[in-house]
């Protein structure tokens, strides 16, 4: 069983990953605090709660708003030609019975669960790493309760999906990710190197819409409608046609199934400053590297596997 807390700005790749995570057998989701990023973190969490119920599930998981601010500067506002004005490629979810809290801050709230579960749970970041950082300035013992972190965010070799070098999750926060990653915590990153080679395409969709069960119709409905508008936004961004790369559920599924994907350690910082490089990850390989800690990357995956793994889970009754 992995025992999970999420953090995400619930755009549609975003709740795609949760519904992965929520209809999976051997996942329990403790909680989940959100941010701003695709959309802001109050619209994430509303998102969030939303997706939940329409999963079917009938689980009740505390839905936290975060930051929505990242720590230097101001959020840029919605990308709404990937995500849509409201997130979710402008499908409307139904409001159910769940609603999400303010009465916590999202960083005490991710430490009374740490402290709840002290080394079980794994942290799964789908947004910025604003929250976490926060967390970490003002809890710093809080590294020592996490059993791990895998993050959606950056790139190692391929290039940035914002500037030439920077992955969006990255680039919203870069100073909150290089103190994640000073921390010492055991952290994976999933990135382009391995998201952009993860492509759902068109009959993956259409499989899902076959063979999922009656449980999962109306989420598996709303998936087909949201990767619509999500592949069409994918499609400007340059990628091929009739696909879109799975950036928050290959995440999702490495945190499940970790062989999914092939790591590399290496110290990595990242860089804060400048015109071009800001938020871009800079490993380093040199025998005497620059200070920092030991990172996994994710540089390979087996991505047949990857969809056939998130698609299974709608399958199920
Ligand atoms: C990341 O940025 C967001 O748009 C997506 O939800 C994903 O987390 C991809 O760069
Ligand atoms: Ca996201």
């Amino acid at each position: 069983m992995v025992k999970m807390l999420i953090d995400v700005d619930t755009g549609v790749d975003d709740s795609i990953a949760l519904l992965y995570a929520l209809n999976h057998p051997e996942v329990e989701i403790v909680g989940i605090t959100t941010g701003c990023g695709n959309v802001d973190a109050v619209q994430a969490a509303e998102n969030t709660v939303r997706i939940i119920e329409l999963s079917n599930t009938k689980k009740e998981i505390p839905v936290v708003v975060g930051a929505n601010q990242p720590l230097n500067g101001t959020w840029e506002g919605p990308v709404a030609w990937i995500h849509g004005e409201n997130g979710v490629g402008n499908v409307l979810l139904e409001k159910g019975n769940f609603s999400y809290r303010t009465d916590i801050k999202a960083e005490d709230f991710l430490y009374e669960m740490l402290q709840k579960y002290p080394q079980e749970l794994t942290i799964v970041t789908l947004g910025r790493l604003t929250n976490i950082a926060m967390m970490v300035q003002k809890y710093p013992e809080s590294t020592k309760l996490v059993k791990n972190l895998v993050m959606m965010g950056g790139t190692v070799n391929a290039p940035g999906n914002v500037s030439p070098v920077a992955e969006a999750n990255i680039a919203g926060d870069p100073e909150a990710c290089d103190q994640v990653f000073l921390t010492g915590m055991d952290i994976t990153v999933v990135g382009l190197d391995v998201t952009l080679k993860t492509r759902l395409r068109k009959k993956h969709v259409e499989q899902m819409e076959t063979y999922c069960s009656e449980r999962c119709k109306p989420a598996v409905q709303y998936m087909k409608k949201a990767l619509e508008y999500y592949m069409n936004g994918s499609r400007v961004q340059n990628y091929t046609p009739d696909n879109c790369p799975l950036h928050d559920p290959l995440a999702m599924v490495a945190a499940v199934v970790p062989s999914i994907v092939k790591i590399q350690k290496r110290k990595a910082r990242v860089e804060c400053s400048g015109t071009y490089c800001r938020g871009m990850i800079v490993t380093d390989l040199r025998e005497k590297p620059i200070e920092a800690e030991y990172i996994s990357f994710a540089l390979e995956v087996d991505a047949e596997r990857a969809i056939n793994e998130l698609m299974s889970v709608f399958w199920r009754e």
